[in-house]
């Protein structure tokens, strides 16, 4: 049976950090046996919002492929490339243009967000509010059935699914499927400060950190304020350094927990111990990354061979797309 057709993407805007990690890539990575998986790095998206400022791209662009590599993504598995290598991205999403109503890039709820968020950059442009559009050609020129996708994901991929209901209606074609999200149960690992691990609160714990950094971020993160002397009792459920045990440390939560509602174990200590988890977890992929951050060529290599992969099977759906279209001679 042939496999079903998984896509995602994520845009080259720094390092890969552990809730990028938990939230998406290992999701991702244990799909790449069932699926027919394609996985890229979205730099043109990135343009969308960080048009102004593309000194940092190409090596951003690097940076990621290592990241997925580091993390398991496998080129021998999936196709992992590059959008602005694969251009009938573009030209699927120029037909698009053409056809998607304003009103549906006007009520994305992740449009009338970011507008009033990043007030620090003028995203009232055309590429902005396009880049819905942008997405589903991401999505439909691979014909993908799936995409993993968190929460904050969902209504771009039904502006996905609506251009594609469009399109094949409009010429009489069923070109394209109406992918579905694969929604993860993604473990939630908060930042070392308690708050959503985001690049912009400074509160991440990245692949690219050395373990020395990783033992300082932990051995500084912010527990139960009430406890201050070590026979305290604590509260687990607010401590940041427990939410990390569930994930690191899980066959040790019932007795750390139960240790730190008694004041039997010193935040001081109990950190340590985490740290320790989180060191085999993280130092192997940060070391992982680092070596393939050696060879540059190679992971051109790897980057520049799944781009030449996606394209035949773009171009594959771009005929079916032209043809439908009666574009061209
Ligand atoms: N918009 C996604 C993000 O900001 C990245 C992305 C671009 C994507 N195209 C995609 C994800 C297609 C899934 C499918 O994270
Ligand atoms: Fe958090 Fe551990 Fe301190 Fe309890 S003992 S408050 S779980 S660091």
């Amino acid at each position: 049976m042939q496999k079903k057709i998984v896509l995602s993407g994520s845009r080259p805007t720094g390092n890969i950090h552990l809730g990028n990690y938990f939230g998406a890539i290992e999701n991702w990575v244990s799909l790449q046996d069932t699926y027919e998986c394609n996985f890229f790095i979205a730099d043109w998206h990135a343009l969308t919002t960080g048009y102004a400022d593309t000194q940092d791209l190409k090596k951003n662009t690097i940076s990621l492929i290592a990241d997925f590599v580091a993390c398991g993504l496998d080129p021998e598995k999936s196709t992992l490339f590059l959008q602005s290598s694969v251009k009938q991205h573009a030209e699927l999403f120029l037909l698009f243009a053409m056809n998607t109503p304003l009103s549906w890039l006007e009520r994305c709820p992740t449009y009338k967000d970011q507008l009033a968020n990043l007030s620090d950059r003028d995203i009232t442009t055309y590429g902005f509010l396009g880049y819905p559009a942008l997405q589903a050609a991401d999505i439909l020129v691979y014909r993908a059935d799936f995409v993993p996708v968190g929460e904050d994901q969902i209504p771009h991929l039904e502006i996905t699914r609506e251009i594609a209901r469009r399109f094949n209606f409009l010429y009489s074609k069923e070109v394209f499927p109406e992918p579905l999200p694969l929604l993860t149960k993604a473990k939630v690992l908060p930042g070392t400060d308690g708050r959503k691990m985001s690049k912009s609160y400074g509160n991440t714990i990245a692949l690219a950190d050395t373990p020395d950094e990783v033992k300082k971020k932990v051995m500084s993160m912010i527990t139960d304020p009430a406890r201050i002397r070590k026979d305290d009792p604590g509260h687990p459920e607010i401590c940041t350094v427990f939410a990390f045990h569930k994930i690191f440390n899980e066959a040790q939560v019932p007795e750390i927990e139960e240790q730190c509602r008694g004041g039997c174990i010193g935040c001081v200590a109990c950190k340590r111990i985490m740290q320790e988890k989180i060191a085999v977890f993280h130092t192997p992929i940060h070391e992982k990354r680092q070596s393939l951050l050696e060879n540059e060529t190679h992971l051109r290599d790897i980057i520049e061979e799944g781009s030449r992969k996606a394209s035949i099977k773009a171009e594959a759906t771009m005929e079916m797309v032209r043809d439908a279209v009666r574009i061209g001679l």
